[in-house]
């Protein structure tokens, strides 16, 4: 009964002191009411529609913003009220669900200070933290984790890896006051640790000593030649000898061939470079290791996590193929509801499931009988696969413009 009552206790008081930041659920077409798309010159920027897919678990509840035209940039955001996780954890969570089969294309979200200008958000608009999936052919599929320090971003130096299927997933990044991080996905911890490790913010603690350099007389050679060991004299032997089993072809005509000479071979004797023997090297130092000091550049910083201002949330992006869903946008500081709210995924995922298997089974039996069709008449013209080949890319802003 008591226990029963403390429970009850702390999870009031954790209520109480949780905050929500900013949520986005997209539930109905009001979104565009709050959601700024920018204008920023020299680029057609795609359109998002409000949208479940066309597999789902729940025709409504699963609605989000999906992209909906190929080869384009994305940038759309929007504000909330200024906050700042000064002394609280931050969790920032959406959910991801590229139902395209993503070939290449940004998942990832960016939060912004209040000095945003929304309608002019692009690629190298400054920004306090970058997060979510990144694919990009097979050689890129990761989870960024891009913080900024001192006007600087900072990439994380720990590779994680994203889901790249078509079904819906929770990412979660929490970011905590003693200057730990975790990132989830689907409620699963795929990385963790400290800002100052896994981050390059600041200059490392030791350095090698500039003063100090490998003395002259160090002896790094385990082993000499044996100075004893003296080459025998039958050593040295020709490397190729004429071929001792040639015979000189009978109409061999000396006048009209020039004199006969048999073709060269390898020596079976022959031993190659004479080496001497080696021996334990007395005066062996071991590899010399260049001391290190303290680097006079380090200073530490107790608020490495600390973000003064978080104020947009914004989807700056570019997608090949179009189709990725974005929604379930939490920013909080209460990490339990975070988990509360991501645990749906499993729901999610099986009701999705169970669709995409129905379709795919029926489209396999319009194939079956397409290719039936096929093989009666097989004259029929070249069937297009929309595949566009897609050639447009997203290099730097300057090559931007005159393809536009
Ligand atoms: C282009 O976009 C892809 C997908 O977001 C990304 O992985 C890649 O780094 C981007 N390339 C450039 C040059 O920005
Ligand atoms: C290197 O030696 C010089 C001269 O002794 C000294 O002034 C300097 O502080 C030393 N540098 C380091 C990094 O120890």
């Amino acid at each position: 009964m008591m226990c029963f009552k403390a429970i009850i206790a702390l999870l009031t008081i954790g209520v109480i002191s949780a905050e929500v930041f900013f949520e986005e659920k997209f539930e109905n077409e009001n979104w565009k009411n709050d959601w700024i798309y920018s204008k920023h010159p020299g680029k057609e920027f795609g359109k998002f529609i409000h949208s479940a897919g066309s597999f789902f678990n729940d025709a409504e509840a699963d609605k989000g913003i999906q992209t909906s035209q190929d080869a384009r940039f994305y940038a759309l955001s929007k504000r909330f009220d200024g906050f700042s996780n000064e002394a609280k954890p931050l969790v920032v969570q959406f959910s991801v669900k590229h139902e395209q089969n993503i070939d290449c294309g940004g998942g990832y979200v960016k939060l912004f200070d209040c000095s945003l200008d929304q309608t002019d958000m692009h690629g190298e608009s400054p920004y306090e933290i970058m997060f979510g999936p990144d694919i990009c052919g097979p050689g890129t599929k990761k989870v960024h984790v891009i913080l900024s320090y001192k006007g600087k971003n900072h990439l994380i130096n720990k590779d994680i890896r994203c889901k790249d299927d078509v079904y819906t997933h929770f990412y979660t990044l929490i970011i905590k006051p003693d200057n730990t991080y975790e990132v989830l996905i689907d409620n699963e911890k795929v990385e963790s640790g400290n800002l100052e490790d896994d981050w390059d913010f600041l200059a490392p603690k030791k350095i090698k000593d500039p003063n100090a350099s490998k003395p002259e007389n160090w002896d790094d050679k385990a082993t000499i030649p044996d100075p004893d060991d003296k080459k025998p004299e039958d050593w040295d032997k020709p490397q190729h000898i004429p071929d001792p089993d040639a015979t000189k072809p009978e109409d061999w005509d000396d006048e009209m061939d020039g004199e006969w000479e048999p073709p060269m071979v390898d020596n079976p004797e022959y031993k190659g470079e004479w080496q001497p023997k080696q021996l334990d090297n007395p005066n062996y130092k071991g590899a010399w290791e260049h001391p290190e000091i303290d680097n006079p550049e380090y200073s530490p910083d107790d608020n490495l996590y600390l973000r003064k201002e978080i104020c947009t949330l914004g989807f700056d992006l570019w997608q090949v193929k179009s189709g990725t869903i974005f929604d379930n946008v939490l920013i909080t500081d209460d990490i339990e509801l975070a988990a509360k709210v991501a645990a749906s995924v499993k729901d999610t995922q099986s009701g999705e499931k169970k669709m995409k298997e129905l379709q795919d089974d029926v489209q396999r039996k319009k194939d079956e009988e397409e290719s039936k069709k096929n093989t009666e008449n097989h004259d029929e013209e070249d069937d297009d696969d929309d595949d566009e080949n897609v050639d447009s890319k997203n290099e730097s802003e300057d090559n931007g413009h005159d393809e536009l």
